[in-house]
């Protein structure tokens, strides 16, 4: 186990630069998961650390070390993939062998650590089995066994689940949970799911265009998004955005209009904006309330989506083409073509400036 640190890593493929200057410090047994859309870097930022890929500038260190320089299999890391590629003539217990035995391990030392690994992933009885005698699950956790077996002092996933239908996936996001509990080891974890970022990390690294966006805990950056970015990717159904003009203010609160709810007054630091700035408004679906209304302020229910347990209400928005969402549980008596008014309360709202960038109340810690 250790821990890993990330000073200004670059990375650059021919003319693009794929990784812009990422600063990280994960700690030793912290489970850390990478998330953002396809593309924005996050197997690249994995391989780097993996030693897959090599380094154009910036420092990485596992535990004190630092390991630019070392190949792979010198920097004590162990790398679940998507497609898990086991050895299809080789049973589970060869398979998980493998990278012991080219590490040129001792037969008793192989022996003991596949069999601690099969025990603590349950795949005891499973090995004398070929990868094709196995369901998915089953061989997702092979692929996890075979990077275990070599006790690596760091794993690291990449999208491991994403080849499996939605209830393994819930089942294996589980187990990955507890393995993590017991074992207590480091894990980098690449997931273009947010679900999963959520459910597993104890800290999350929201990627954007090859640049951190946002760096903290699930509850931080759900209650506190530092950008409209990480706003509408964190929480489904996604965060609800209205324009708004700042009418008045300063760091102590301000005034805004927005079409269809009218002018509120918010809490948020304005001090440095003017007057007139073009601002955008967020409320999560569970924070848009409504009432029944008619007028000029109504909006009008387009569709109603019903979950078992909760539902969700669409909206037509006042402006943009972006329908807004209300969500409540289960059962509700909002219908299509029924006409509502927004109630909002002022404690749940957030405040975007026209770069994107939340305004954050007096005297609150800006997020990194
Ligand atoms: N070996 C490579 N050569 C050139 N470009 C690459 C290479 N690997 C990845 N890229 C580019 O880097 C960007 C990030 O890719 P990747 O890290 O795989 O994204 P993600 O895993 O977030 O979907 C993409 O634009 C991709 O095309
Ligand atoms: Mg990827």
């Amino acid at each position: 186990m250790a821990s890993v640190t990330l000073h200004k890593i670059n990375k650059v493929f021919g003319h693009d630069h794929i990784i812009e200057d990422v600063d990280l410090d994960i700690g030793d047994g912290e489970f850390v998961v990478f998330v953002g859309p396809s593309g924005c870097g996050k197997s690249t930022l994995l391989r780097l650390t993996a030693g897959l890929e090599s380094i154009t500038d910036g420092k990485l260190c596992i535990g004190e070390q630092v390991v630019n320089d070392l190949p792979p299999r010198e920097r004590g890391v162990g790398m679940v993939f998507q497609s898990y590629a086991l050895y299809p003539h080789m049973t589970v217990y060869e398979n998980m062998a493998f990278g012991l035995k080219l590490a040129k391990a001792a037969n008793e030392t192989i022996d003991e650590r596949v069999m601690a690994t099969a025990r603590i992933l349950q795949l005891e009885d499973l090995l004398h089995r070929k990868p094709k005698e196995l369901s998915g699950g089953q061989r997702q956790r092979v692929a996890m066994g075979r990077a275990m077996a070599r006790e690596p002092r760091i794993l690291l996933f990449d999208e491991p689940l994403s080849n499996l239908d939605a209830s393994l996936r819930v089942q294996m996001r589980n187990e990955i949970a507890r393995l993590h509990q017991r074992l207590g080891s480091t894990v980098i974890y690449v997931t273009h799911d947010q679900v999963e970022a959520m459910t597993l990390a104890d800290k999350i690294v929201v990627l954007r265009n090859g640049h951190v966006e946002q760096v903290g805990s699930p509850q931080e950056l759900y209650q506190r998004p530092a950008t409209k970015f990480v706003a509408g990717f964190i929480g489904s159904p996604t965060m609800n955005f209205m324009p708004a003009d700042l009418l008045s203010g300063n760091s102590e609160g301000c005034q805004v209009r927005v079409p269809g709810l009218g002018v509120l007054a918010l809490p948020q630091d304005v001090s440095h904006l003017t007057e007139g700035d073009r601002l955008s408004l967020g409320v999560r679906p569970e924070h848009l309330r409504l009432k029944e209304a008619h007028g000029d302020n109504a909006f009008d229910i387009v569709n109603v989506e019903y979950l078992g347990n909760e539902v969700y209400v669409y909206l037509e928005p006042k402006a943009g083409d972006t329908l807004l969402v209300h969500r409540t549980d289960a059962p509700s008596h909002w219908q299509v073509g029924q006409s509502v008014a927004l109630v909002q309360d002022q404690d749940h709202v957030h405040l975007f400036d026209g770069n994107d960038n939340a305004l954050t109340c007096h005297g609150q810690r800006q997020a990194a």
